[in-house]
């Protein structure tokens, strides 16, 4: 089969001044892609800002024959994640694609977190990615065509020590592609989500040695392809690091359902093996789905 590309393609990259982002840029802009490196270039804690990261990979882009324009808005603001999106209308004409990349770490037990470590937490992830993706949705829905990818986390998912701030954005952001996936059906517009894991200066720390197997080259390939007009698939999760790549999913059990009678606290205890039954599950495709089940058990 041919090589897969993105010959007139437009792609907002954020937070692709370094690690992940700048890695999913320049693959996207190897096969063709004209895209924006968004990038603030602030530390990992989100403070501070530099140009210079996000110029770089422009000009490695470039140096390569590809096509790509800085922007250097945050995402932060719906005010940023606009500029942002004119930044892909000016230089493009288009936008076709928005991996949601940007993120920041401002790690606290849950007992320790003040505002300060969770607001700009919840700014840069989850509200990013509306802030971001909103606007192109409009540009989206008018060409019938649109690729979203939202960057989500293990810790979120499954769950980390001292990351709630960030592992609530994160399961947002999952929540957010479920529900993107359903609106953007009818005008050919997909939306997945990644959770890599990947050696970058976010995780260097915590992954010790097990960083140099992580490139997060590795992780791009996934994003591309959920990024590609021949994506088959929509609001689905994918966990990706190291060369694994798997889907990772929400779904619910059998359960335990008592129609004879109203239901009590004694029925839940008694039949709570019943309850906590995962060994036969089904995966949704939308609440619409959850609801029908249930008006069928009703029936
Ligand atoms: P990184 O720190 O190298 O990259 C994050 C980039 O986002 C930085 O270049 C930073 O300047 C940029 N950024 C931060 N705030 C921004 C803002 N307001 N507007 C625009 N850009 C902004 O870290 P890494 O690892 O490449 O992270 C990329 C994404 O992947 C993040 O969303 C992170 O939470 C997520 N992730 C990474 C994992 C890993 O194993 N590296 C694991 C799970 C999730």
């Amino acid at each position: 089969m041919a090589d897969l590309g993105f010959d007139g393609k437009v792609a907002i990259v954020t937070g692709a001044g370094g690690g992940l982002g700048r890695e999913h840029s320049l693959l996207l802009a190897s096969r063709g892609a004209l895209v924006v490196v968004n990038d603030v270039g602030g530390a990992v804690d989100g403070t501070g800002g530099d140009a210079t990261p996000g110029q770089l990979v422009v000009d490695e882009i470039k140096t390569a024959g590809g096509e790509a324009v800085l922007d250097t808005h945050t995402v932060a603001t719906p005010e940023g994640g606009a500029a942002i999106v004119q930044t892909a209308i000016d230089a493009f004409g288009r936008v076709d694609i928005v991996v949601n990349n940007a993120g920041i770490l401002r790690d606290k037990s849950f007992h320790n977190l003040t505002p300060e470590f969770v607001d700009p937490v919840i700014d840069v992830h989850l509200r990013g990615a509306f802030n971001v993706t909103q606007p192109a949705w409009v540009h989206m829905r008018g060409q019938s065509y649109g690729r979203v990818i939202v960057t989500a986390s293990s810790a979120g998912i499954f769950g980390n020590f001292g990351q709630a701030n960030y592992g609530a954005a994160k399961m947002g952001l999952v929540g957010l592609a479920h529900v993107l996936a359903q609106e953007g059906e009818r005008y050919n517009i997909k939306a997945n989500a990644v959770a890599p894991v990947a050696g970058t200066r976010m995780t260097r720390e915590i992954f010790g040695d097990l960083a140099d197997k992580l490139a997060p080259g590795l992780v791009s390939p996934v994003v591309a392809w959920l990024a590609h007009e021949d994506c088959p698939v929509s609001g689905h999760i994918y966990s990706v690091g190291g060369g694994r790549v798997a889907r990772v999913f929400v779904a619910e059990g059998p359960g335990y359902m008592r129609s004879d009678a109203p239901l009590t606290i004694e029925n839940v205890r008694d039949h709570f093996d019943e309850i906590e039954r995962i060994d036969d599950f089904t995966i949704m495709r939308n609440a619409t789905d959850e609801l029908r089940l249930l008006a069928k058990l009703l029936s």
